[in-house]
């Protein structure tokens, strides 16, 4: 054999080891576990075990100290905070009061290494924005997840309590990385089985495993559950034995799990029973339930995410019913708000409720799983989202006042302070479907842990950790996730249009759907609102008063055609398509402009991705590949399907500068795609 051979076969033996074919299956926590690191400490628990061992296999640095300790430095932190200083060569200290504040600062430390972050002199302090940082499964106990695209449920109800998945663990250990401390493991929509003693009894093993790792378990809850399970005549949460059911049931769950989390209810939303049901208000339902879990030191989760068939406007609906019993509840109860008025749009103003209820403590719920944005075949980085979200400003304060800090304590001091994401997890072997939807589960605990953290620190953290540290990779790569978002709300809904999905999926364009005898707020018209003088939504002083929801002067800005954001326009006016944009082009050629940018946007993805061929393991790369040539054909559908049905009205023709339509409109007004779900 010459040198030449032996050299090329040497080669790709160690190039066929480097990269190797990977799954998916280790997230970001893909860190060689070879290393013999020194680690003391100066306490037992089973979750300083766990942060010890998970050092001593990984850590590659000076010995580490994990100190348990409760000094004034510690205390002024909050519960789960903790403080590392030292130095990676030479010896490292983590402090913490509380022993999961050493497995986060143990996490902290590992992340450090693995992005290849900073200096080798340490002092860090964190300490967490929001107290309570909870994933929402919308899981059905029949193993189905309600807006799931990753598969069927990881919570392997029919083998549990007997047999333990090996997922359970490692779903905790992932989100305890990322500090995600609490879980509700079953869907809002939930079925009062959940409360049944043989589940009960299937939740406690859960629990168990997921203890260690600080995370605590929640449950939704049915709120005719007294009724259906208990056979009393009805739920109304201001009969005495409705309460005393209530009060059982909590004491029987408390038996087996002592530091259950509490409950979550979707009340009188879709057809789920509620309050209202026996004219009571949210207040009355959610005070009798924490009433019962108060003694145990269990909260309510309590949502806001209501509205009803009618003539009020869907975006005001649950202003309206709340802010009426603003400061009536208890104090183990938050509101839990999603971040927009209606209902996870691509891009949504923020729900007013936010600096508009001031004595109550609110949740902000975000969506990671992606279901109105292209399920887990679209690549979207949602940090961008909700940054923008958190930064968004509700002057309820005057200037400053984000919707970050009225919900973390900073301007509302309340007794919580939490936030949810509606998880994106499944049983596939890469979890959430997409390689890259893994980047919405971790930037959506690194934001609940600190909201100031930039879309562009945490896209490259993870990048680092999930594929590789070579920079002609992270840079590229970290660019498009960036741009991710608002490429797809360009080739989706542009200019604040919402809604106009198809009925029965949230996935493809369906803007003329009209099902006779649908109600009317789920469908596409009711948002669109096209004719021939124009598009969007009449939400100003002289349409709906949405605008008015909101505290001066965002109010006045929002009403006046000319000062409101132009990526909301159309959410809060009706425009008409000659409407002179900031650009100097009308809005009929911008509207066409921005679904044309969202689709070549799309294509840049896909060449800036084929470069990456050779950085990573064959397999994800081939993965990601495929899924964006799917999203590159789903672009393209979305825009000559809004172009073309849209141009109906205009009558303009599409600016002869872009890309023409390859579709013809009758033929796309045939899709339907089998996907089974209400709207
Ligand atoms: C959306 C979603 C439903 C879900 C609901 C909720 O409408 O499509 O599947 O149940 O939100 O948040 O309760």
């Amino acid at each position: 054999m010459n040198r030449t051979v032996l050299y090329i076969i040497l080669l790709f033996w160690f190039s066929a080891g480097y990269l190797k074919a990977e799954d998916g299956s280790r997230l970001w926590l893909r860190a060689e576990t070879t290393a013999t690191a020194q680690v003391k400490t100066n306490r037992k628990s089973p979750t300083i075990t766990i942060a010890v061992e998970e050092l001593k296999t990984q850590w590659k640095g000076a010995p580490v100290q994990l100190v348990l300790k409760r000094d004034k430095e510690l205390l002024g932190l909050k519960k789960d905070g903790y403080i590392i200083s030292g130095d990676k060569q030479k010896g490292v200290t983590v402090r913490s009061v509380s022993d999961i504040g050493l497995l986060y600062g143990a996490y902290h430390l590992l992340r450090l290494q693995e992005t290849q972050n900073g200096s080798d002199r340490l002092q860090i302090t964190e300490s967490p924005k929001y107290d309570l940082r909870l994933l929402n499964h919308w899981d059905n106990l029949n193993g189905t997840i309600e807006r799931g695209y990753a598969g069927h449920s990881i919570w392997k109800w029919n083998e549990l309590p007997e047999k333990i998945s090996p997922r359970y663990k490692e779903y905790a250990r992932a989100n305890a990385s990322i500090g995600i401390n609490g879980t509700v493991l079953n869907n809002v929509n939930a079925s009062p089985a959940i409360l049944t003693s043989d589940y009960l009894q299937k939740v406690k093993v859960v629990a168990d495993i997921l203890r260690p790792y600080g995370i605590k378990v929640y449950l939704s809850v049915n709120f005719s559950s007294p009724k259906i399970l208990g056979g009393l005549p009805g739920s109304d949460p201001l009969e005495s034995t409705v309460q005393q059911w209530w009060r059982d049931k909590a004491g029987e769950i408390y038996r087996l799990i002592p530091d259950f989390g509490g409950f979550l209810v979707k009340a009188n939303s879709e057809g789920q029973p509620g309050p209202q049901d026996y004219d009571r208000t949210h207040a009355d339902g959610a005070n009798i339930l924490a009433d019962a879990l108060r003694p145990y030191g269990g909260i309510v989760m309590w949502r806001a995410f209501v509205y009803n068939p009618g003539n009020e406007d869907r975006a005001k609906q649950a202003y309206g019913e709340f802010m009426p019993v603003d400061g009536k509840f208890r104090e183990n109860v938050i509101v839990q708000v999603k971040n927009g008025p209606v209902d996870f749009q691509p891009r949504e103003p923020f729900s007013p409720l936010f600096g508009g209820m001031e004595h109550t403590a609110l949740m902000p719920e975000l969506q990671v799983t992606q279901e109105y944005l292209g399920f887990s075949n679209h690549l979207v980085f949602l940090a961008p989202q909700w940054k923008e979200f958190f930064d968004s400003d509700t002057y309820c304060k005057g200037e400053g006042a984000t919707v970050a800090k009225t919900t973390d304590g900073t301007i509302f001091p309340h007794s919580l302070s939490a936030i949810a994401g509606v998880a994106n997890i499944g049983q596939d072997i890469n979890w959430c479907g997409h390689h890259f939807a893994q980047a919405n589960w971790y930037a959506f605990g690194r934001l609940a842990w600190n909201h100031e953290l930039t879309a562009d620190e945490i896209a490259e953290e993870w990048l680092r950790m999930t594929f590789t540290q070579q920079n002609g990779f992270i840079t590229p790569v970290k660019q498009m996730m960036l741009d991710s978002w608002e490429t797809a709300v360009n080739y989706m809904m542009p200019l604040g249009l919402h809604h106009i999905f198809a009925w029965g999926h949230h996935y493809g364009p369906e803007p003329w759907s009209d099902i006779p005898g649908a109600r009317p707020d789920w469908l596409p018209r009711y948002y669109h609102n096209a004719d021939e003088k124009g598009i969007g939504f009449d939400r100003t002083i002289h349409g709906s008063g949405a605008v008015s929801q909101y505290h001066s002067p965002l109010r006045e800005q929002l009403n006046g055609i000319e000062t409101c954001p132009e990526d909301l326009l159309l959410w809060f006016h009706h425009v008409p398509w000659d409407y002179r944009m900031k650009n100097g082009r009308t809005l009929w050629d911008e509207l066409c402009y921005r679904y044309d940018t969202g689709v070549q946007q799309v294509r840049e993805f896909q060449k800036i991705w084929d470069r990456m061929e050779g950085y990573i393991d064959e397999e994800r790369f081939r993965h990601v590949q495929s899924r964006l040539k799917i999203q590159s054909r789903d672009a393209v559908w979305w825009k000559d399907a809004c172009l073309l049905y849209f141009q109906t009205y205009s009558g303009k023709p599409i600016p002869y500068d872009i890309e023409r339509p390859v579709h013809e409109l009758d033929n796309l007004k045939k899709i339907k795609l089998d996907m089974k779900h209400h709207n």
